[in-house]
C-alpha cells in the first residue's frame, strides 16, 4: 500500500515519562500536540506512590499543557508497602488508572521499587478485584543474570507465578523487547498485553555500537539482537490487538546521557507518531497502524476510543540536535535525522 497521507483516530501514548518541574514545562506539549490521553510513569524523585502525591503530580501536568485538551492517565508507584487502602483510594479517584512495578534497582528512579512482588500480594489482590491493571517493568535485577537476558528470566521467575497467583490480573508487560515476551504475551488470555517502543522497532542493539558508543541509544529494558527486532516487527504487521503504543519516552539532559556514567532513558516524545508511522509504512503494514496506536489501549483498558482524528502527510523534514530541558539541553531520538512522515498542521 502506497499513500501520501493517513488520517487516524486520535492516538494514545500508553507509557511516558513527563517528570516534573522545567522538565515536564518543557516537554509536556510534544505529547499534547499529537495524543489524546498517555499513561504517565510515576518513577518522580521521591516517586508518586499516594492518591494524594498523584493529584499533586495531576496539577502540575495540567498546569504544564494548559490550553489544550491533553488527559494525563495517572498511575502510582507499587512499593512493598502499598496498602490496599490505597488501591481503594486509587480506584476511587478515578484519574489514577494503573500501578507501575518497577522491580528494586532495575532502572532510572527504581530504588524505592519492589524487593519481593509477594510482599504486594495484599494490593494485587485489591487491584485484582478493582480492575485496576498493573503495569510492569519486566527485569529481573539479579546482577547475575545476563542484561540481555534480565526480560526473559523475568517471565519464568516472577511474571508466571505472578499470573498463577492472580489469575484476573490485569497486566500491561511494558515496552517488551524480546520475541519471549511477544510470544509470552501472544499465548496469554486477554487481561495480558504489551507496549512497544519506536526504538526497539526501529534499532537492535547494533545501534548502541553504532561506530563507537552511542549514549543516546542506552535505554532499560536495553536494546537486544537483531532477531529479536524482528519479532516485535512481525507482531506490528499481524495486528494483534494484545499490543499497543507506549513510547517510554524519557528524557534526560544531554550532560546526563553523555557522561562517565549515562542515564538510560530514549526522549521520543519530539516525533512519536511520526516515528511510528514510518516504521509501519517500511513494514507495509500502514493499515495496522490505527489499531495499535488508538483502538488496542483504550480498549484494553476499558476507555472510549478518541473522537477526533489526526492526519500525518508523506513529507521529509529534519529532526533538530537538540531541544531545551529546563535550563539544560536535550538530545532527541534520531536527532538530525530525516523522517519522511509529518504531522499535519505541526510546525516543528
Ligand atoms: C526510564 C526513565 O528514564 O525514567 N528509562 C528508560 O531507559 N526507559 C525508566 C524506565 O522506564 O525504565
Ligand atoms: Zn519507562
Amino acid at each position: 500500500m502506497t499513500s501520501s497521507q493517513i488520517t487516524i483516530t486520535q492516538p494514545d501514548d500508553w507509557h511516558l515519562h513527563l517528570r516534573d518541574g522545567d522538565a515536564l514545562n518543557s516537554v509536556a506539549l510534544f505529547t499534547a500536540r499529537q495524543f489524546a490521553r498517555a499513561i504517565i510513569m510515576p518513577n518522580l524523585n521521591p516517586p508518586v506512590t499516594t492518591v494524594v502525591q498523584a493529584v499533586e503530580y495531576l496539577d502540575q501536568i495540567l498546569a504544564a499543557v494548559d490550553g489544550t485538551d491533553f488527559e494525563p492517565l495517572m498511575t502510582l508507584y507499587l512499593t512493598d508497602n502499598t496498602s490496599p487502602d490505597e488501591i481503594i483510594a486509587a480506584r476511587k479517584s478515578c484519574f489514577i488508572k494503573a500501578l507501575k512495578l518497577y522491580p528494586a534497582g532495575a532502572t532510572t528512579n527504581s530504588d524505592a521499587g519492589v524487593t519481593d512482588i509477594r510482599l504486594c500480594d495484599d494490593a494485587l489482590e485489591e487491584m485484582q478485584k478493582a480492575g485496576l491493571p498493573l503495569l510492569i517493568h519486566g527485569e529481573v535485577t539479579d546482577p547475575l543474570v545476563d542484561i540481555f537476558d534480565r526480560e526473559k528470566v523475568f517471565i519464568e521467575t516472577t511474571l508466571q507465578p505472578l499470573m498463577h497467583r492472580f489469575p484476573e490480573l490485569k497486566i500491561v508487560f511494558e515496552h517488551i523487547t524480546t520475541k519471549e515476551a511477544a510470544d509470552f504475551v501472544l499465548q496469554s488470555g486477554d487481561h495480558i498485553a504489551a507496549t512497544i517502543t519506536p526504538h526497539h522497532l526501529l534499532f537492535n542493539r547494533n545501534a548502541m555500537f553504532q561506530g563507537g558508543l552511542q549514549p543516546h541509544n542506552y535505554c532499560l529494558p536495553v536494546l537486544k539482537r537483531d532477531s529479536h527486532q524482528q519479532a516485535l516487527l512481525e507482531i506490528i504487521r499481524s495486528g494483534s490487538n494484545k499490543f499497543f503504543l507506549g513510547t517510554d519516552s524519557a528524557p534526560h539532559a544531554k550532560t546526563k546521557k553523555e557522561s562517565a556514567c549515562g542515564c538510560a532513558g530514549i526522549f521520543s516524545a519530539h516525533a512519536a507518531i511520526e516515528i511510528y508511522t514510518s516504521i509501519f509504512d517500511q513494514q507495509n503494514a500502514l493499515d495496522k497502524l490505527e489499531s495499535f496506536a488508538s483502538f488496542n489501549g483504550p480498549d484494553f483498558y476499558g476507555l472510549p476510543r478518541n473522537n477526533k482524528t489526526i492526519t500525518l502527510i508523506k513529507e521529509d523534514w529534519q529532526i533538530p540536535e537538540e531541544y531545551s530541558l529546563g535550563t539544560e539541553t536535550l538530545v532527541p531520538f534520531l536527532a538530525g535525522q530525516t523522517l519522511n512522515w509529518k504531522l499535519a498542521g505541526n510546525s516543528h
